[in-house]
């Protein structure tokens, strides 16, 4: 069975397919992350875990449902990170997931995805040829990976040296005490009063106020779900986010919000 977390469609376009090719049943985990379900889940093949990688980890409240729910049925667990470009030590903690749910760790496939942190000025935008080509060449790995799996082969994984674990581990948390927090989400005058956001939250730090959001609380993952899914781009964080487009990918297209479109043409 597929399991996937996708903030911004990445993740669950490379878990979907992979769930075709090896012809499996595939569940998006967000609605029992944000009730916390923690039912156990049961499959008769190997669990292929897909998420995005959110500060060179898996996304924490990810790991944290996941050691919880108890995964009955196959002993193999495959990983499956998607990033913009570096996966840091996901392996690693992947390994380490597997073990603690006393499974049979049988590697990762990272994807180079199009990058969806924009509450940064860190990383530039990337332009429309840049992102297709990388679903191109997500395409083109998904019928690989999904073949391997298949035949019960171990995946090769990255290898994460010892330099990559002592910094990062320390640095994930520091990075969302220090520099991240809800405090700088706001929605403009263009706030349709839809609910999207806060339906999409996986965390449920998003409230609903005469119809507007409030962000509350401490546990934001800054997943980027509420700002690149809202559909007239209503949502900003701070001055960072004013001037960029919005970007979400469905089903075998991308959506390209420009900033300042009406709501029909976000909308679509
Ligand atoms: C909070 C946050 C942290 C991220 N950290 C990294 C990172 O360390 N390395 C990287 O290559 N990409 C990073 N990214 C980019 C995402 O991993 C990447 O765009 C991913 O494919 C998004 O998947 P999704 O569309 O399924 O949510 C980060 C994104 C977010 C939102
Ligand atoms: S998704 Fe956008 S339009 Fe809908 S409630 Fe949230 S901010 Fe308003
Ligand atoms: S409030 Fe934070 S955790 Fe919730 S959807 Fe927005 S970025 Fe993600």
């Amino acid at each position: 069975m597929v399991l996937y977390f996708s903030a911004t469609g990445n993740t669950e376009y490379v878990a979907r397919e992979l769930a075709k090719y090896l012809n499996d049943d595939v569940m998006d985990l967000r609605e029992r992350i944000r009730e916390k379900d923690y039912t156990p889940i049961y499959s008769d093949r190997p669990f292929v875990i897909c998420f995005p990688v959110y500060v060179c980890e898996p996304p924490r409240f990810l790991t944290a449902y996941l050691k919880k729910t108890d995964l009955r049925g196959n002993r193999d667990m495959y990983f499956v990170p998607t990033s913009g470009g570096y996966s840091g030590v996901c392996d690693f903690v992947a390994h380490c997931l597997s073990l603690k749910k006393k499974k049979r760790y049988m590697g990762s496939v990272g994807f180079i995805m199009p990058r969806n942190y924009i509450a940064s000025n860190a990383y530039p935008e990337l332009d429309k040829a840049e992102i297709e080509r990388r679903i191109r060449r997500a395409d083109d790995e998904i019928q690989r990976s999904a073949d391997s799996i298949m035949s019960g082969k171990k995946l090769k994984s990255r290898h994460v040296w010892l330099w990559e674990i002592l910094v990062t581990l320390p640095f994930n948390p520091i990075w969302y005490h220090l520099c991240q927090g809800v405090k700088d989400f706001y929605a403009t005058d263009k706030c349709i009063s839809c609910g999207k956001c806060r339906q999409l939250c996986p965390l449920k730090v998003i409230e609903l106020n005469d119809g507007k959001p409030v962000w509350r609380g401490r546990s934001c993952a800054h997943c980027m779900s509420c700002i690149q899914n809202c559909p007239v781009c209503a949502i900003e964080y701070g001055n960072k986010t004013q001037k960029k487009n919005r970007y979400y990918f469905k089903k075998y297209s991308y959506v390209l919000s420009e900033k300042n479109t009406t709501v029909s043409e976000a909308a679509k």
